[in-house]
């Protein structure tokens, strides 16, 4: 069993023992007492939190007075020290009282090689390594290495570090570690990847688990919708990130099935590339020509689809417009553009595409029956003008894609770029009075929602997402 271990990181014993009380509430089953936290090392240890498993720990160089400290906390009742390897105090103490850790914080080495330092640190007490987590290949080294170790039945903790590392911890029971160190607030979060005491409570040993790939990831909005749909729905589940670069993308699915990933998001630059990993692509991905959503089933079937045109339709479907007799003009000619042209072929919308290389616009437009149009040929006259390229984002080029003479009290605009909310095209169409103008927000709302539904069969509360949106994750 893995206990909830809270990192107790005070700098008196008065704030100590107000987090230990905080943590208890929250369901800590150990602590981790961070000695050199405190401003100075108090003489009485009384405020150790004996009632629950105590690991006493104290990084640094001055040996003589942490052997002395050291030995203090375990006569106060703290059950463990935790010692470095490489420290002088190694064999100093009981190895029953010693936890032996090794940190890499720059990456996670091959399996063999953490069942080596395993081997070396078990000697001097219960074996803790924690590595950085790159992306997929350092998952499977630690999962390969933690199939081992739990062979023996002793003992150990082993963590992988970083935000692709969460998934470790989440999966902290499956990996058999002894522990899992959680933080008592947010803020408090010593490392990326570490969750609450309070949310590791919830997730309970056995959770759901989500997850995006993607490279990189550091801006992507989904976590913080996801994780509010899951405690929202009380659904005992997590969404993680699992950045991968393109080599270690063929890896994902071996990811996926080892640490029971229920599905996963897929998002720039993989959308394309991961379709041939799939066991199956269902048609709206195959027509769209990516995938954005993976959900596993039970035997580890990997089944491809696209998410994104669901939030198109709903988008479309928001601004009243049947797409069935519409006319609509697509600006762009990449992935978000084909995505838009599928769906609203599909669904019998007369279907213009305008694009900066129109070779690219006519290449697309003919593979869905739609028309190609020059932009200095473009005439007023559509129910929904979509921009489907870069152009407004934050960090891009601020043009408007379409001329601003098209932009008419009967049309409606829906702007797939939601970084800002507010494009320089959404501001050409309110002055020109348009009928209805959307950001891209709405769209990646009703992607999620989609993907929520799919892996967990319930429908996402859409306003606990939007309110997650621009918070934290
Ligand atoms: P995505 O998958 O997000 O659609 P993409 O495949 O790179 O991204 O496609 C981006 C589209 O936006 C392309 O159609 C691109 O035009 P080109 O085909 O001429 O490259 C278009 N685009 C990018 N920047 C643009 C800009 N500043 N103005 C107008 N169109 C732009």
């Amino acid at each position: 069993m893995t206990l909830i271990c809270a990192v107790i990181a005070a700098d008196t014993p008065a704030a100590a023992e107000a987090m230990k009380v905080e943590a208890l509430s929250a369901g800590a089953e150990a602590f981790e007492v961070r000695l050199d936290a405190f401003a100075e090392i108090p003489d009485d240890f009384s405020f150790l939190p004996t009632e629950k498993p105590v690991i006493a720990t104290l990084r640094s160089e001055l040996d003589e007075e942490r052997r002395e400290i050291f030995a203090k906390a375990l006569a106060s009742g703290a059950a463990y020290v935790d010692i470095e390897s490489d420290s002088v105090l190694r064999g100093v103490f009981p190895k029953s009282q010693v936890i032996c850790s090794y940190h890499d914080f720059t990456k996670t080495p091959a399996a063999w090689d953490i069942l080596r330092i395993f081997r070396d640190l078990s000697s001097s007490g219960v074996p803790k390594a924690a590595f950085m987590v790159r992306g997929p290949a350092d998952l499977l080294e630690i999962w390969k290495a933690a199939v081992v170790l739990k062979q023996s039945g002793d003992p150990f903790i082993l963590i992988g570090m970083g935000a692709a590392g969460e998934v470790t911890r989440i999966r902290a029971a499956d990996i058999g570690s002894m522990v899992s160190y959680c933080a008592v607030r947010p803020e408090f979060a010593s490392a990326p990847g570490q969750i609450t005491v309070a949310e590791a409570a919830r997730l309970g040993d056995d959770p759901i688990i989500t997850a995006i790939t993607g490279w990189p990831l550091e801006h992507t909005r989904s976590p913080q919708m996801h994780n509010a749909a899951f405690r929202a729905s009380g659904i005992r589940g997590r969404y993680v990130r699992i950045p991968s670069t393109a080599e270690e993308l063929p890896l994902l699915p071996e990811v996926l099935r080892c640490y029971r990933i229920r599905g996963a998001n897929v998002t720039i630059p993989h959308k394309q590339t991961v379709m041939p990993l799939l066991s199956e692509v269902l048609p709206e991905a195959k027509s769209a020509g990516a995938v954005n959503t993976i959900l596993v089933d039970p035997s580890g079937r990997l089944t491809g689809t696209n998410t994104d045109i669901a939030g198109i339709s709903a988008t479309i479907a928001d601004l009243r417009i049947t797409p069935s007799n519409a006319r609509v003009l697509v600006a762009g000619a990449g992935g978000a553009a084909r995505a838009a042209v599928s769906c609203l072929t599909a669904a019998g919308a007369a279907v213009s595409v305008t694009n900066r290389t129109m070779e690219k616009a006519r290449t697309l437009a003919a593979e869905f029956g739609a028309t190609a149009v020059p932009r200095d040929e473009l005439c007023a006259g559509y129910d929904l003008i979509i921009n489907a390229t870069p152009a407004g984002m934050s960090g891009f080029s601020q043009d408007i894609p379409v001329p601003v003479s098209i932009l008419t009290p009967d049309t409606a605009v829906f702007d797939m770029v939601y970084e800002p909310e507010m494009t320089p095209l959404l501001a050409a169409a309110g002055d020109a009075g348009v009928r209805a103008a959307v950001c891209g927000k709405a769209m990646l709302i009703a992607q999620a929602a989609a993907s929520f539904t799919l892996w967990t069969g319930i429908e996402a509360d859409a306003a606990a997402m939007t309110a997650a949106f621009g918070g934290s994750p």
